[in-house]
């Protein structure tokens, strides 16, 4: 008999193909919104795999109603809304996709961190509000970013190929990561900090890479924004939760550091009342980090592929919890 998937949201014809082929599929087939918790409860009560987001928390709740379930894939590399413990003492393989979306990621992050230096949103709100009303020497002038240095918190796939980005931009990279990157260091002349501090304190730019995990929650709070230089920009396209944003709207507001670019937040959607979108220092986007649609079909197709890999008793290329596999 065919296993049964409960797919969390309509994903790109191709992925939706691959699970029909070789699936019964029973699907949230929506956009917007999320699939409600009950219904991803009764969703997974007798699937055999779930395909989901990064909206969706798979936790020890979610698992307790999903007996029959023999792994869990999502169409995202973080894996930090999935209980990932609670998944490997059942037993179950978690899968996610990592590779496909690191160039689309770093070109965005490397584009928040343009518009962030040169407060492309601002200068864009300015012209459509018919208030630009001449040249002027000062008139939005923001930072440069050619010649300046760029540390990065978590060097690793994204990192690493934001790193390559302000290379061409002459800027020098610095990097922070658990383990030294000796490829990375000799392809872009990149070096590795002694700490964080050492980072922060040397940057022009900060840019976040790291997962979310119980060790980085919060890793960018009101000792470390302080430790910034006052023109320096901090890029988060990894995840808001990294960042303390009460202290870093402090930051923007008192002038500790320059600005901020923002794709990732502690809640997410970001409420339009939300403290950060009133300040001109910030610019906001709603976790489009690898929104093309090129990637995005990428990602669906190899969340497909990794949890139809785990039913037909195949290896899947990407397992975050591998032990499970050799049971
Ligand atoms: P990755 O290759 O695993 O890179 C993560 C890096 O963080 C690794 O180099 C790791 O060091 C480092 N790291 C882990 N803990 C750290 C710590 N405490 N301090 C400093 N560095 C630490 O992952 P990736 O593919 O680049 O993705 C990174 C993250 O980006 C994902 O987890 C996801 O949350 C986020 N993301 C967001 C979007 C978006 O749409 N905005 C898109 C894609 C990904 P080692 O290499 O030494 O282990
Ligand atoms: C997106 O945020 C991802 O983790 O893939």
């Amino acid at each position: 008999m065919a296993p049964l998937i409960f797919l969390t949201r309509r994903i790109p014809a191709e992925a939706r193909t691959l699970l029909d082929q070789a699936a019964t599929v029973r699907a949230w087939d929506h956009e917007e919104p999320p699939v409600p918790r009950p219904d991803l409860l009764q969703g997974v009560a007798d699937a055999n795999g779930l395909y989901c987001l990064l909206t969706d928390a798979v936790d020890e709740e979610l698992l307790r109603a999903a007996p029959r379930l023999r792994v869990v894939s999502t169409m995202a590399v973080g894996y930090d809304h999935i209980d990932v413990a609670a998944c490997t003492r059942r037993g179950i393989p978690v899968c996610n996709t990592p590779g496909v979306l690191t160039e689309s990621t770093a070109d965005l992050a490397f584009a928040l961190l343009m518009a962030a230096a040169r407060r492309l949103p601002e200068a864009e709100r300015t012209l459509r509000q018919g208030r630009w009303q001449t040249w002027s020497p000062l008139f939005l002038a923001g930072q440069d970013v050619h010649g300046k240095t760029l540390g990065i918190i978590g060097a690793g796939r994204i990192g690493q190929a934001v790193g390559a980005r302000a290379r061409g931009f002459g800027m020098e990279v610095l990097y922070t990561a658990r383990s030294s990157k000796p490829a990375f260091e000799a392809a872009c002349q990149a070096r590795r900090c002694a700490d964080l501090d050492e980072l922060l304190a040397a940057s022009d730019f900060v840019s976040v890479h790291a997962p979310l995990t119980t060790e980085t929650r919060h890793m960018i709070g009101e000792r470390q924004l302080r430790r910034m230089k006052p023109t320096a920009i901090l890029i988060n396209t990894a995840r808001g939760p990294l960042v303390d944003e009460a202290a870093l709207r402090r930051a923007l507001h008192e002038g500790w550091i320059w600005a901020a670019g923002l794709d990732v937040f502690e809640r997410e959607p970001l409420p339009t009342d939300h403290p950060l979108l009133q300040l001109p220092n910030v610019v906001a986007l709603p976790h489009i980090g690898s929104a093309s649609v090129a990637t995005r079909t990428a990602m669906a197709t190899l969340a497909a592929e990794n949890l139809l890999a785990v039913l037909a008793g195949r290896t899947p290329a990407h397992c975050v919890n591998p032990e499970t596999l050799s049971r």
